[in-house]
């Protein structure tokens, strides 16, 4: 099966005002001759402007959760259809930050991979050990069993994308070593090839993980990691591109 297209999605996270776009703007301008796709995912207010902002660029946009309910008495929650409406094509959902800071289990994963479903997005779903977890040789098998938990059959037939992020590498310029990042790749494709058959086999597994310009190009070169989910690299155009020429 050919490789599919890289995919190198920035979250901003809970970082960015409207003269943010800029940066969003400085990324379009740089792609020429890139053949990976881009993706910038803002928080939900930016959504509508960075979606105006970059229309007609080749950079897509998403959003970094939705809720699982279609609309109603919900405060402060966001609909998928909502994130549609306002311009996304895509949606981080999974996040270690959510699933820690906001009690996410792969049950409530699954269910809101079905509704951006619902809605006409393409899900990233996220998956990671903790340190203590990795310290304690469970890696494989936790992000298995999020992936397995997480990733609902109604996927099947869409394009979606599972980003391996390492708890532990998150924001702190830690990274697993290469041999590591293969081999929770590769447990990752195993269990995507045992959920969807021959399909799996051409879902982009991303990595996310204090990826930087300096350490892109080893890790989008290695076996089975099929682009990059950036946090703090994404928040300027020269990193984010620096990364995206990498691919
Ligand atoms: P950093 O690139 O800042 O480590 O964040 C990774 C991440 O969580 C992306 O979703």
């Amino acid at each position: 099966m050919p490789a599919p297209t890289p995919l190198i999605a920035g979250n901003w996270k809970m970082n960015g005002l409207v003269a943010s776009l800029d940066e969003a703007r400085g990324v379009a301008a740089g792609l020429s001759g890139v053949t990976a796709r881009v993706a910038l995912c803002p928080p939900a207010t930016l959504v509508e402007r960075m979606s105006r902002a970059l229309a007609g660029t080749a950079v897509l946009v998403g959003g970094q959760d939705c809720d699982a309910r279609e609309s109603g008495a919900y405060t402060g929650d966001v609909a998928a259809e909502m994130l549609f409406d306002a311009g996304a094509t895509m949606v981080i959902l999974g996040h270690s930050e959510r699933r820690a800071g906001h009690g996410e289990t792969d049950a409530v994963v699954a269910d809101k991979v079905r509704a951006a479903l619902r809605a006409g997005l393409e899900p990233i779903v996220c998956v990671g050990e903790t340190l203590d977890e990795r310290r304690a040789g469970q890696a494989l098998a936790i992000v298995t069993e999020q992936v397995r938990g997480s990733l609902p059959p109604e996927l099947a037939g869409h394009a979606f994308s599972v980003a391996y992020e390492p708890v532990w590498a998150i924001g702190t310029g830690l990274t697993p070593t290469i041999a590591e990042i293969e081999e929770v790749h590769q447990a990752i494709r195993t269990a995507l090839m045992g959920a969807f058959g021959g399909e799996g086999g051409g879902v982009p597994i991303l990595y996310g993980g204090s990826v930087k310009p300096t350490n892109a190009a080893e890790i989008l070169h290695a076996a089975e990691v099929g682009g990059a989910l950036v946090g703090g690299a994404s928040l300027k155009a020269a990193d984010f591109l620096g990364i995206i020429r990498a691919a």
